[in-house]
């Protein structure tokens, strides 16, 4: 079976009731489908894989459930095994190799889509203007956003050999679209 992002997005919904989990899926599947087309993949597997990569953690909000008990749920649905073995992937404490793009970018992607959300919702402009500079400073700053873990941001751009800087304009700008389903005020809402 080949999935769609529909039946990724029906999935995640049957699971995941919280708002925070739901904006979070769709931030990284915003990045990680962002990558896909400048990449030239598979952007319809892509983007489900990322929304689903959280989608029991709901039903499983302990590392030692998430995401390995999702994983047999995925298969029983019918999911490929390439998204679900990305879906596991993205966890540290499984220590899976990332070895194909879909899971750098995935890993890549997930704490960091996290984190320009965050600058994006203290600013009254949300991501408009947001530059990677800020972004950076920001990172620097441990109590901002302090669940979002930095060493896990500085290794996904290195995985996927880019600069930090190039890999947040990259997330500010696959953000940006979806600003207002993420919550978040743009520079329409400061005129
Ligand atoms: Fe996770
Ligand atoms: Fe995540």
């Amino acid at each position: 079976m080949r999935p769609s992002r529909e039946q990724a997005w029906e999935t995640l919904t049957r699971y995941t009731t919280s708002e925070a989990l739901l904006r979070h899926a769709l931030a990284v599947e915003a990045s990680v489908g962002a990558y896909a087309r400048l990449y030239g993949e598979d952007e319809e597997l892509w983007r489900a894989t990322a929304l689903l990569h959280d989608f029991d953690y709901e039903i499983h909000p302990t590392l030692d459930k998430h995401p390995q008990d999702g994983a047999p749920i995925l298969r029983e649905e019918g999911y490929p095994d390439e998204l679900v073995d990305a879906v596991l992937s993205h966890a540290e404490h499984l220590a899976m190799p990332r070895d194909t793009p879909l899971k750098k970018v995935l890993f890549a992607c997930d704490e960091l889509s996290g984190f320009v959300h965050a600058c994006g919702l203290v600013r009254p402009t949300g991501l408009d203007g947001l530059e990677p500079k800020s972004v950076n400073k920001k990172l620097k700053q441990p109590s901002f956003a302090a669940g979002v873990h930095r060493d896990e941001v500085y290794a996904g751009a290195e995985l996927l050999e880019l600069t930090l800087d190039e890999h947040i304009a990259n997330v500010v700008a696959a953000l940006q679209p979806i600003a207002r389903e993420l919550g978040l005020r743009t520079a329409e809402d400061s005129n």
